[in-house]
């Protein structure tokens, strides 16, 4: 049975998923508890994008169970065939996450401000004047107030990615899910975009981080899933994950990063 209890803000089991017959998730099970933060490593091609995507429904699952906050996803009917909650239902779930891509996504024709305050508007219908300090709240928090009338294509990368932060912060998400949010940048932007992230965890924020930055995976996660070829191989609290791996490709994965 899924757990469904309060403190487990996403309880997935057995997720199996499929590509044009190619199995890529092969029964990935994971329980994400209020204020942790998950760290999820692996090779290029073993999932971890798309087990992120599965848990906020930008993907479908073909078997499995996917329950956020109490609220069910998706389950296995009889035939054992992944089956989905009403689309009202899903799209409330839906907004419980955040999610902050590898490359921003953010809308070129808006301003910063603008970008913030879009969806909290069509999506929540919040009023202008109520959402603009709030996204100026936000814009201060991740230190970019004074770019608050920029347009994205006059900000570097690590600009970028920290309006898409707090863009995705507006929305008030119960759980924030960043895919590779640092892979794209140069190296001396990754800081201050997993500073921001490292004040979000400091503030007991849900997160789900898929990173290849290992130092981030061991002074910020809670625990770190080691995933390959479509399953879960290895998962530990932070400190012994890496002191102490227990699986031959954990260790080759980990001595490949050093
Ligand atoms: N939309 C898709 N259509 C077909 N194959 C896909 C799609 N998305 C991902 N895949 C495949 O699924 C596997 C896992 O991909 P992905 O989840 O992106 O891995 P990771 O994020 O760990 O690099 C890869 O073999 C990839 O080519
Ligand atoms: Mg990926």
């Amino acid at each position: 049975m899924p757990s469904t209890t309060p403190d487990v803000m996403i309880s997935a089991q057995g997720i199996h998923k499929a590509f044009g017959g190619v199995e890529v998730l092969r029964g990935v099970s994971l329980d994400l508890l209020r204020g942790e933060v998950v760290a999820v490593i692996g090779p290029s091609g073993s999932g971890k994008s798309t087990f992120l995507r599965c848990l906020n429904h930008l993907e479908t699952i073909d078997r499995g169970t996917i329950v956020v906050e109490g609220e069910t996803l998706a389950r296995n009917d009889d035939a054992g065939k992944a089956h989905y909650a009403p689309e009202a239902q899903i799209r409330q779930i839906g907004r419980k996450m955040g999610m902050v891509f590898q490359s921003f996504n953010l809308f070129p024709h808006l301003s910063v401000l603008e970008n913030i305050i879009e969806a909290p508007m069509l999506v929540k219908k919040l009023k202008r004047e109520h959402i603009v300090p709030k996204a100026e709240a936000l814009l201060k928090k991740v230190g970019l107030l004074e770019k608050r009338d920029a347009y994205p294509n006059r900000l570097s990368g690590g600009q970028k990615q920290r309006v898409a932060i707090a863009r995705a912060l507006a929305m008030d998400p119960d759980i924030m899910l960043f895919d590779e949010p640092t892979s794209a940048l140069d190296p001396e932007l990754t800081g201050e975009v997993l500073r921001t992230m490292r004040e979000l965890a400091n503030e007991h924020m849900t997160m789900l981080v898929v990173t290849h930055e290992m130092g981030f995976a061991r002074e910020v996660a809670n625990r770190v899933i080691f995933m390959d070829g479509g399953a879960i191989v290895e998962q530990a609290p932070a400190e012994a994950f890496f002191a102490n791996p227990q699986h031959e490709r954990t260790q080759a994965f980990l001595q490949n990063m050093l």
